[in-house]
């Protein structure tokens, strides 16, 4: 089975995938690491040079073009579900997971990535929370298509695995 953990920058999607990963014994593909692979540079980089609507472009490309093992765990980007149909190529073609957090725990989490995110560069403490909120409101309609919706504050890999236990 796939498993796509999706969810907004810093709800944990990279580790949770990780460990649930282990724990399953199936493959953990990370896909923004996948797209950096790809595009020969940094996520960050490929922003700067390219622009977002062209990222938006390879990332719904490659997504729905790479290769997926029988069992795997797939970590998609925090806007991955959010453009083209990519919500619903999801839904068609594994079991989605939506790791949900308010926008409060998730500004305390990425106070200290925002360098590496190109959508929060620059951003003050205040100007983080709100940005937050109002891509949350945004992203919500998409997130909320997963199969399943589970609270990501104390989320663990065996309580995914409980959750998801009649399919895997
Ligand atoms: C993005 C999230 C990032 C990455 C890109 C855009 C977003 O992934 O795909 O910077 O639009 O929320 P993470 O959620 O893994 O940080």
């Amino acid at each position: 089975m796939r498993i796509f953990l999706i969810g907004f920058m810093g709800c944990g999607k990279s580790t949770l995938g990780r460990k649930l990963a282990t724990k399953l014994g199936y493959e953990l593909i990370d896909l923004d690491h996948h797209l950096e692979k790809i595009a020969g540079s940094s996520i960050t980089a490929y922003f700067a040079e390219h622009g977002e609507d062209s990222f938006r472009r390879l990332e719904s490309e490659t997504l729905k073009t790479m290769h997926y093992p029988d069992n795997c765990v797939i970590s998609t980007g925090g806007g991955t579900p959010c453009f083209y149909d990519n919500m619903s190529w999801m839904n068609e073609n594994g079991t989605t997971v939506y790791i949900q957090m308010n926008a409060f725990s998730l500004a305390k989490r990425l106070e200290n990535g925002i360098t590496k995110r190109p959508l929060l560069s620059g951003l003050s403490e205040e100007e983080l929370i709100r940005f937050i909120a109002g891509k949350l409101e945004e992203r919500n309609p998409y997130y909320q298509q997963a199969a399943h919706v589970l609270n990501g504050i104390s989320l663990t890999a065996d309580l995914v695995i409980a959750a998801l236990e009649p399919e895997c």
